[in-house]
């Protein structure tokens, strides 16, 4: 168990992903519940990880699936009460394991007193707890579109006024221009903090510092002024690991999140890496092949970057991105070995690495008719392109690739009925390879993904040489091979990782000729990597 009275304890920690909604349903509803978590907890004890990231459970009308909060101080019915959340904390502590809250702060939903208040008038205290704009029904006060499609303004006639959304028209911007907003969200998050969570993921917070004249977003000229105040009156009064979500974070942005003095947050999610097989200037749907040796190449500068100065965290997947053994892996012939090799790509790195749920079974991405699509923000998307003209095939290729429900199927717990995740309908259709990928099977084969993962986990925290140590990309421009070495002091480890359909010619540099080997993914050949092998050599200490 960790030290987490250890100012950093975070950064021995690995972090687990959970999607209430898909994770494990007690009631026949067809939808995860948090009673369903606690049952899972033995699992997840099991798998080795420290801390759960739990997306939003608080109450919310669930038009994105509850990142559209209507009271941050309630759980939603849908997913049980504050009783069972507190058994959960409570639960999961017992097996050392923490509990980090999905705050979203940039916005709530417009079913929140908050905003039911705001709409009713210009002299409402609570008007100016939202980003309000002056205009004329049908004339916008400028051209900005929401994230999800559509103007980012709706015009409210009550006020004669737009306010302001960078999501869904269902998802109000807050004002944190607001001294008094900003008051009532650490109040709250000094409440959860009571209630005893571990940690926080702040929810697109590099969004918060937004100003709408100047069509600014993202970064913001006062988003790390908010930041330290936040962390001043909040975080920094417990021992907590935080994370945020930072679409437009670069690497020095992230040495100010994550500065070593923990003056805003521990780490950022930085999507680099995440965004490279996009097209420039074009939607994320517009597709292109994954530029590997820009990928290694990126993973290198962040960890260059931030060693000693910040920290990273380290992802491949999450519950807005497609599953990555079917993105940059081999979810055919290769799913098993892919799965790993990836696996052992990340977890070799710097930083503090986040399992979403499923990623350690390996599975995959789901293929539906377009009707069963719960997303808004796949729908949108269709509904755009096919008004666009755009023919059906070529959509449905996006979604296939890109859209986010290919996360949110339910989790896979065994080969009966419902995969052992309902005995209801579930609210979106459980991936029919459920059959073949479930935790059950995984659990009792010694070769199996989950077993990879268990293995990488233990193996972070036996090693110091995995937390502490810098960084070194070998093979830079190689075409197939992604090569790293770790190295503290007398410890030293060679990650290799063969990306690819393809067999390649290779053999140890001379120090590591004899080296044991911590972890590998198929049977070794003298001189040759096979298909998507993958191993993570060491030399130091026994
Ligand atoms: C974040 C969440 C995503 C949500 C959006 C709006 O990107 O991860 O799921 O839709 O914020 O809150």
């Amino acid at each position: 168990m960790l030290d987490k009275t250890k100012k950093d304890w975070w950064k021995s920690a690995v972090v687990y992903q959970i999607y209430p909604k898909s994770f494990q349903d007690t009631t026949g509803s067809g939808v995860g519940d948090i009673p369903g978590i606690i049952r899972r907890l033995d699992y997840l004890q099991t798998l080795g990880i420290d801390v759960i990231w739990l997306s939003p459970v608080c109450a919310s009308p669930q038009v994105d699936n509850g990142y559209d909060i209507s009271d941050y101080r309630d759980i939603d019915p849908m997913f049980g009460t504050l009783a069972d959340m507190r058994r959960l904390i409570a639960e999961a502590k017992r097996r050392g394991i923490g509990i980090m809250m999905d705050l979203v702060l940039n916005h709530t939903s417009d079913q929140h007193p908050w905003f039911v208040q705001a709409r009713q008038g210009r002299e409402n205290p609570y008007h100016d707890y939202y980003v309000w704009r002056d205009g004329q029904p049908g004339r916008l006060p400028n051209g900005m579109q929401a994230v999800f499609g559509g103007p980012a303004w709706e015009w409210v006639p009550e006020v004669g006024q737009y306010y302001f959304h960078q999501f869904a028209p269902q998802q109000p911007d807050l004002n944190w221009e607001n001294p008094a907003v900003r008051r009532e969200i650490y109040d709250m998050i000094l409440w959860w903090m009571d209630q005893g969570v571990e940690g926080f993921r702040l929810d697109v917070i590099d969004q918060i510092a937004k100003d709408p004249d100047l069509e600014i977003t993202c970064n913001g000229p006062r988003l790390h002024e908010f930041l330290r105040e936040l962390s001043t009156e909040t975080f920094q009064k417990g021992c907590l690991v935080t994370v945020g979500e930072a679409w437009g974070a670069d690497i020095p942005r992230a040495r100010l999140y994550s500065a070593p003095d923990g003056s805003e947050l521990s780490m950022v999610f930085q999507f680099e890496q995440m965004v490279l097989d996009q097209q420039p200037g074009k939607e994320k749907w517009d597709l292109a092949p994954l530029p590997f040796v820009k990928m290694k190449q990126s993973f290198a500068r962040w960890q260059q970057g931030l060693h000693g100065c910040g920290w990273n965290s380290l992802f491949l997947n999450n519950h807005d991105l497609p599953r990555i053994v079917s993105r940059w892996g081999n979810d055919g012939a290769y799913r098993v070995r892919s799965a790993k090799l990836l696996a052992i790509m990340l977890h070799g790195m710097q930083g503090t690495p986040y399992i979403y749920q499923g990623e350690e079974l390996g599975m995959t991405n789901i293929q539906l008719p377009i009707e069963q699509y719960q997303d808004l923000e796949i729908r949108n998307f269709y509904q755009k392109r096919r008004a666009e003209g755009c023919p059906e095939e070529e959509i449905l290729r996006s979604i296939y690739a890109k859209g986010r429900d290919n996360a949110r199927t339910p989790m896979q717990w065994n080969a009966g009925p419902g995969a052992g995740f309902t005995t209801g309908t579930p609210w979106l259709p459980v991936n029919p390879n459920y059959r073949e990928i479930n935790a059950q099977a995984e659990m009792a084969d010694p070769d199996s993904v989950f077993a990879c993962y268990q293995k990488l986990i233990a193996l972070r925290k036996r090693y110091p040489v995995f937390v502490e140590g810098d960084f070194a990309l070998h093979e830079a421009e190689h075409p197939r091979l992604f090569v790293y070495e770790r190295s503290l002091g007398e410890e030293k480890l060679l990650v290799v990782c063969n990306f690819g359909d393809e067999a390649t010619p290779w053999k140890a540099p001379d120090p590591w000729k004899n080296a044991q080997v911590l972890i590998e993914n198929c049977p070794r050949q003298e001189g040759t990597l096979q298909p998507w092998e993958a191993r993570i050599l060491y030399c130091g200490k026994q």
